[in-house]
């Protein structure tokens, strides 16, 4: 029953076939895009290692919203590196911070646009790490889950349609699902980074975020990235929890990770095309060595195809555009 008489070639052969057999198709509905948000005013300082990439001011996010949107991106996600870092990171807790200010700007300006908030106290700590830091040098876990959800309930009090922790502590999630519920926020959802591996792909990021741990790295809380059902049982925990969406990141490296749990569960599956993946395609782009829309394109589609519902890329707004051109 094989050759001559299959011959799968016959539904390749124009792009309109190829178009009504197409498995997997992105959207701009797909994608949520990134901001990082700094101090100052008309401030959009570009990120070196991110070309394309900047650190915007609150004014300036608010533009760049805006663009996005009017693309036909609907959803972004906001970092902030603020001025003031102590080891507590209090300047995640001030509730006219740069992300509340954001949020407020944005959905002035903006307010069909999706905006969801990283929680984390890595960019507001003088040591960089996303717990408090013990005398002995341990992340404290408990203390530090204490202090994270009181960040998404500074986010969410502020106007954020969703808050999502990225710090990997056990436990986050029931607790700011508690503190949400109990303050009035019973309809802000929880996007948890839920399967987030201790990876080499976020350097970028660091810059643009201003978050590199000052001493040693992030491995005792953030996943091994061998493991492929440890991820699943933190997903499962999450769901658990409370978590109303789930993230696997990084994405490429991970498009297993992200099979296994789009399979395990019934809440939507988001992915993060981090830093380190954008920036790869970017400098072998630069360099002629690589398509870039085509690769982006690519990538996005192998993540989809692996079962993510959303995709957080840097992408976001240059693939809306592709996308309707
Ligand atoms: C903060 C955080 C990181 C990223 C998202 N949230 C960096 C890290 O854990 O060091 C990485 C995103 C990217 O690389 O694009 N905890």
């Amino acid at each position: 029953m094989g050759f001559p008489l299959q011959r799968p070639r016959r539904l390749r052969r124009t792009e309109t076939w190829r178009r009504l057999v197409r498995e997997t198709t992105l959207s701009a509905d797909d994608f949520v895009y990134p901001l990082f948000i700094v101090p100052g005013r008309g401030v959009r300082r570009p990120v070196s290692s991110m070309p394309g990439i900047a650190q915007l001011s609150v004014d300036e996010a608010v533009r760049e919203a805006r663009t996005a949107f009017d693309a036909g991106v609907r959803a972004v996600i906001l970092f902030a590196a603020p001025a003031h870092k102590d080891p507590a990171g209090s300047a995640a807790l001030d509730p006219d911070g740069l992300v509340p200010q954001t949020i407020k700007a944005i959905k002035a300006e903006c307010p069909d646009l999706v905006v969801w908030t990283d929680v984390c106290l890595c960019s507001a700590t003088d040591h960089g790490h996303c717990g408090h830091v013990t005398p002995a040098g341990e992340i404290d876990n408990d203390s530090s889950v204490e202090t994270l959800a009181k960040v998404a309930l500074t986010y969410a009090r502020a106007g954020a349609d969703a808050v999502a922790p990225s710090d990997m502590m056990d436990g986050r999630v029931l607790a700011m699902r508690r503190l949400l519920d109990s303050e009035g926020l019973s309809h802000v959802p929880i996007v948890s980074y839920a399967a987030k591996y201790a990876s080499s792909f976020y350097g970028p990021f660091r810059e643009a975020a201003e978050s590199a741990p000052a001493f040693g790295d992030r491995r005792s809380y953030q996943m091994d990235p061998p493991n492929v059902r440890e991820a699943l049982r933190e997903v499962l925990l999450d769901v658990e929890e409370g978590a109303d969406l789930v993230m696997v990141k990084p994405a490429g490296p991970y498009l297993d990770v992200i099979r296994c749990v789009r399979d395990a569960v019934n809440v939507p599956v988001v992915a993060y095309q981090v830093s380190g993946e954008f920036s790869l395609i970017k400098a072998a782009a630069e360099r002629g060595w690589i398509d870039e829309r085509a690769a982006a394109f690519e990538t996005l589609t192998g993540i989809k195809r692996a079962g993510a519902d959303l995709i957080i890329t840097y992408y976001a707004v240059d693939m809306a555009r592709w996308l309707r051109s």
